[in-house]
């Protein structure tokens, strides 16, 4: 039988959901954070064929840790539940799906919304609402429009404007539908835009005038559509990003090398007619079936709107993805960024060895932009790490003062910790390790959504 690496070492899925309460800490939880730090990931129940497994199409499983008076007074991992996932557990079905051809366990996102949890994916499917002790609601409307758009797992809330924005795609659709929510997530308008090719659309920037999108050679593939992944990569296709006023119009297409856009770092406008984009890029070629071949880098694009030129450069080539910041500073000019070096992209040391490449190790790391120096929290090559998500300090008197909280696993303990690092001694000791009782596999997104039910 051929090996699927999804399916081993930190990728293997948990079997279990589990609920543990007054975790054991090493070192001190800061006692201002008062909430939940959440991660989604895929984590497939009930696998019809291993070899032809997927890792980006399990169920969504999310992981969380709530927080409160320096204490971790629980964890819990709990299957979003789609129609199907309920089925397999054997549960009554929760909620309607709105396109039973469509009934998805979101697995990309989980986000706090005025006071609401969200798991959320992309492409139309819908949200699903979940509790605050993360059990499921239902599938639910945010962000959805009439014409089958709904937000996506990268919706981007701007601090400034407190307005939600999405960027929506649908799958066979050559549309996109850039989506404006208040606060609370009801749409307050769209704006619809014709992108021949239907390429995805994984995410997108904003600035404080501009929505930026980025077209790339990774379009939909309907002879792909039986694997359940259908996109495929286009060579005779250019990658693009587009410039659009946030109140829509006209877009500006600006062509760049080949490759595809994984995430956002941040955008902003450094002079009236310059845009900086970083990015972090993934190479051409890039197959979203097998996301983990990827060999993704920290790049950054300066637009001349002027000159109508741009210039690319590569900030860090070291492998990395999951970028994240300090969220006051979304869309306007900001210092530091945070990635993760993270074992998903880390060629496997060979075939009947899934561990990493004896070369790399996992770590999470603080770009400082102006400086142009990066700082590294190396993990290790056996200690998987996740998404670093930044966390302001009670009373921050920088844009560095405040926290990066990640899922870490911890292979003394065989068990995943939550570890806090100060964000200003980014290299020191964490000041928190919080000790889960079991292994949280290799994931995609999540956020600290401070609050109490
Ligand atoms: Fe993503």
């Amino acid at each position: 039988m051929t090996r699927n690496r999804y399916l081993l070492g930190n990728f293997a899925p948990v079997t279990e959901e589990v609920t543990a309460y007054d975790l054991p800490v090493t070192g001190r939880i800061p006692a201002h954070l008062d909430g939940r730090y959440l991660r989604n990931g895929p984590n497939p129940i009930g696998i019809e064929d291993p070899t032809a497994h997927i890792w980006t199409l399990g169920a969504g499983m999310v992981h969380g840790v709530r927080i409160r008076d320096g204490r971790a007074e629980w964890y819990r991992n709990r299957w979003v539940r789609s129609g199907m996932v309920a089925d397999r557990l054997d549960e009554p079905r929760r909620g309607t799906p709105i396109d039973e051809r469509m009934d998805i366990s979101p697995n990309v996102q989980i986000a706090g919304i005025d006071g609401r949890t969200y798991a959320l994916i992309e492409g139309g499917i819908r949200p699903y609402e979940l509790t605050y002790e993360l059990d499921t609601v239902g599938p639910c409307a945010l962000g959805a429009t009439s014409e089958g758009y709904s937000a996506n797992a990268h919706s981007l809330f701007d601090p400034h404007a407190g307005e939600l924005h999405s960027l929506a795609f649908l799958y066979g659709s050559e549309y996109v539908q850039h989506i404006v929510m208040d606060a609370a997530g009801t749409v307050r308008r769209t704006t619809t835009v014709h992108v021949p090719g239907n390429p995805y659309m994984h995410d997108f920037a904003l600035t404080e005038r501009f929505v930026l999108l980025y077209d790339s050679p990774v379009v939909f593939s309907p002879a792909h559509l039986a694997t359940g992944v259908p996109y495929t990569w286009d060579e005779r296709r250019a990658a693009r990003v587009g410039v659009m006023p946030r109140e829509g119009g006209a877009v500006r297409w600006f062509e760049l090398e080949p490759h595809l856009v994984g995430h956002t770092l941040n955008a902003h406008e450094r002079r009236e007619n310059e845009l900086v984009i970083d990015v972090v890029r993934h190479p051409p070629g890039i197959s979203l079936r097998d996301i983990g071949a990827s060999r993704p880098t920290l790049d950054r694009w300066t637009i001349d709107l002027a000159a109508e030129t741009v210039k690319e450069e590569r900030l860090d080539d070291r492998i990395q993805e999951f970028p994240r910041l300090n969220p006051l500073y979304s869309g306007r000019p900001y210092r530091y960024g945070y990635t993760a070096a993270v074992e998903l992209y880390a060629p496997p040391a060979g075939p009947d060895d899934d561990r990493p490449d004896e070369g790399f190790s996992n770590a999470l790391l603080k770009h400082d932009l102006r400086r142009g120096a990066v700082e590294a929290h190396e993990f290790g090559r056996d200690a998987a790490v996740s998404e670093g998500v930044f966390v302001t300090a009670e009373s921050p008197k920088a844009e560095d003062d405040g926290y990066v909280m990640a899922y870490v696993f911890n292979p003394s303990r065989g068990a995943t910790d939550l570890v806090i690092l100060a964000a200003q001694d980014f290299g020191g000791e964490p000041i928190a390790r919080i000790h889960l009782p079991v292994r949280v596999p290799l994931g995609l997104h999540g956020n600290w959504v401070s609050g109490a039910p």
